[in-house]
């Protein structure tokens, strides 16, 4: 890879998504960070303190992982892949270890797949707007992200990504993910079978990526194992989002073993392995899975409530998400249009923050569809977000 490859993929300079934090008021609300605010749940924390406290070595780990963490992973996925009812996905055997691969984060999943499967000169196909590193990656492995659409809400549009693979020649790799980053979009189990039938017809890899699928609402949305089974592709996890904890840096990717194989090569040569302590409170959290993920559901719950108009508590929330758009509340972010004769979104973000007190992502950071949006978390610490909306509602009211 030449330095060249590297500055064409990340750009020169920051990136949007940092432009908009750098040189903010140090008043300002944060509401641009893509992650929990809520405590580590404790599971976690007392598995770390275990670590702590033992006597001896903290050895390597095996390069694939602690073997008792796959067996949780392989299990979690295919409880969650099971436990719905999408067609007749329903009685899928229990995911093998080869069918899982442990990693630092599932950013780490994503290079070793695109290291692993994407080859110089071919395309990869991304969503616009949609989750910068995918055409990131693209690039450092020398290839074209080429975007498809989503629909106008947010949601995976199956025939708008079917019509991009058909006109793209020698597609090695198509990225989804839902519940959505940037637009909280999800996917339909007829939109995933059908993405799903078009990468097999012309031998595309389908990473599917559901780190913010246990962050739901109103309904769980659907996986694409349990819709098309696990040789429709490889699915990602993480510990970072429902899970309560980004810098336990843990993540997965599930699916076929063969698929797997050629990546945990490049992720244990970037990484040997993740590291073993969180492996460890990775591994008591999925023990915890049910407690942890009822709790982060009532976090994300209240703060969409909050952000949207609570029919419990209206006078709570200031309520700027166009009401009746999405399909389901799900992930933890807000995709709001601009308000009217606002301009440039970049511009009217920076404006958001100096003049409003308010830090934000604007729409374009996300690729060229994403213009006329800013992209609001709805992670952070509750009185954080409260009072960040509160300072966001006059700026759609003027
Ligand atoms: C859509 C999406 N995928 C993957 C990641 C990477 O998450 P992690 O490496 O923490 O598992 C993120 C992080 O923000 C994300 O938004």
């Amino acid at each position: 890879m030449t330095a060249t490859r590297v500055a064409d993929a990340f750009g020169g300079g920051p990136s949007a998504i940092r432009r908009a934090s750098m040189g903010a008021p140090s008043d300002a609300i944060n509401l641009a960070l893509g992650e929990p605010g809520w405590p580590l749940p404790d599971a976690a924390r007392e598995a770390l303190t275990r670590v702590a406290e033992a006597d001896g070595r903290l050895p390597y780990g095996p390069n694939t992982g602690l073997p008792d963490l796959v067996e949780a992973v392989a299990a979690f996925c295919s409880t969650t892949s099971s436990a719905h009812s999408w067609g007749s996905r329903t009685d899928r055997a229990r995911l093998t270890s080869d069918q899982v691969m442990v990693t630092a984060g599932s950013q780490a999943a994503l290079f070793a797949l695109f290291q692993a499967h994407v080859e110089p000169g071919s395309a990869v196909l991304v969503p616009d707007p949609g989750f910068v590193t995918y055409p990131q990656l693209a690039r450092v492995c020398g290839a074209d992200p080429i975007t498809y659409p989503l629909a106008p809400n947010g949601d995976l549009d199956a025939e708008a990504l079917v019509e991009v693979l058909g006109r793209t020649r020698h597609t090695g790799l198509v990225v989804l993910n839902h519940p959505a980053n940037p637009t909280g979009g999800v996917a339909s189990p007829s939109a995933l079978a059908a993405v799903a039938e078009a990468c097999a017809r012309v031998g595309a890899v389908l990473v599917s990526d559901e780190v913010y699928r246990e962050l739901w609402v109103d309904a769980r949305p659907a996986g694409l194992h349990e819709v098309a089974g696990v040789e429709a592709g490889v699915v990602l996890g993480s510990t970072s989002k429902a899970f309560g904890a980004p810098g336990l840096r843990v993540g997965w990717a599930a699916g076929p073993a063969e698929l797997l194989a050629p990546a945990r090569l490049v992720h244990n040569a970037m990484t040997t392995a993740p590291a073993r302590p969180s492996q460890q409170a990775a591994l008591a959290l999925l023990g915890a899975a049910d407690e942890v993920l009822t709790e982060a559901r009532e976090h994300v719950r209240t703060r969409w409530h909050l952000a949207t108009g609570d029919p419990i508590c209206p006078d709570r929330g200031p309520g700027l998400s166009p009401p009746g758009t999405r399909s389901a509340r799900a992930g933890i972010y807000l995709w709001l249009p601009l308000p009217e004769g606002a301009g440039d979104d970049e511009a009217f973000a920076l404006r958001l923050r100096d003049e409003g007190g308010v830090t934000t992502v604007p729409g374009s950071a996300f690729g060229a569809r994403g213009r006329g949006h800013l992209r609001v978390s709805l992670g952070g610490p509750l009185d954080e977000l409260e009072e960040g909306l509160r300072r966001l509602a006059p700026w759609w009211e003027r």
